[in-house]
């Protein structure tokens, strides 16, 4: 029963944040504030930083200790702590939230600097009030041609007003173009509680810059 309610308090604290009702300012305040983030979005009711590791691994199977990797909303570095146990070690991190990545910097698993990459990872970034459609094109910029993309997301977030007909139209979109070409579109199981994810897998062709 304890967890039961641990469970419901943690999924009505995250459904705030991606409720639609709050600015861009208040959702970075909200996380700055939000001080059990870690103990809420605990791994085995918030699988997406596995989820993300586990689908860049299958990108790079070899030298992953030379793969840079940009994480786009990396919070408070779960997606960090993921990857260096999988022997990555070229992680920076990206956040509007100072208080996030504050906790993010005590794991000393992510270096700065800015660049283009082998691997842009997104976990849990997009929803209401979140990171924009448009960043897309940002992530493909930013990558090396040959580099990996991967967002992993709620999916029933795919759909949300702000992201038009659907996120993944303009995915779609920019494979017509031949910007990028998906390599993996998984649906997962308990994502987040009894939510299901989307793992995205594209391989960039053109940076597009
Ligand atoms: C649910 S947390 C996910 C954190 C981390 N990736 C993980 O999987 O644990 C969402 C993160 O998105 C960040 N965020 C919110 N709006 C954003 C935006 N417009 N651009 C980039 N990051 C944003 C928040 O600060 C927060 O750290």
């Amino acid at each position: 029963m304890e967890n039961v309610s641990e469970d419901t308090k943690a999924f009505l604290t995250t459904a705030k944040v991606y409720s639609g009702e709050l600015d861009k300012v208040q959702i970075i305040d909200y996380y700055n504030t939000w001080d059990d983030y870690e103990k809420d979005l605990q791994p085995g009711r918030y699988n997406g930083p596995v989820f993300a590791a586990e689908a860049i691994d299958r990108s790079f199977p070899s030298h992953k200790d030379q793969v840079l990797i940009l994480d786009v909303a990396a919070g408070t570095g779960f997606v960090g702590e993921e990857l260096v146990k999988r022997n990555f070690k070229e992680i920076h991190a990206l956040d509007p939230s100072a208080s996030m990545l504050m906790k993010a910097k005590k794991k000393n698993v992510y270096k700065k600097f800015l660049y283009t990459y082998h691997c842009v990872v997104c976990s849990g970034g997009f929803g209401s009030g979140h990171i924009p459609s448009g960043a897309l094109k940002e992530f493909i910029r930013i990558t090396k041609p040959g580099g990996v993309v991967v967002v992993v997301m709620r999916e029933e977030f795919l759909n949300i007003p702000e992201y038009g007909d659907n996120l993944e139209t303009l995915m779609k979109q920019f494979q017509n173009e031949g910007l990028w070409m998906c390599i993996e579109r998984s649906v997962v199981q308990k994502y987040f509680c009894e939510k299901t994810g989307v793992i995205f897998r594209y391989r960039v062709l053109h940076r597009h810059l």
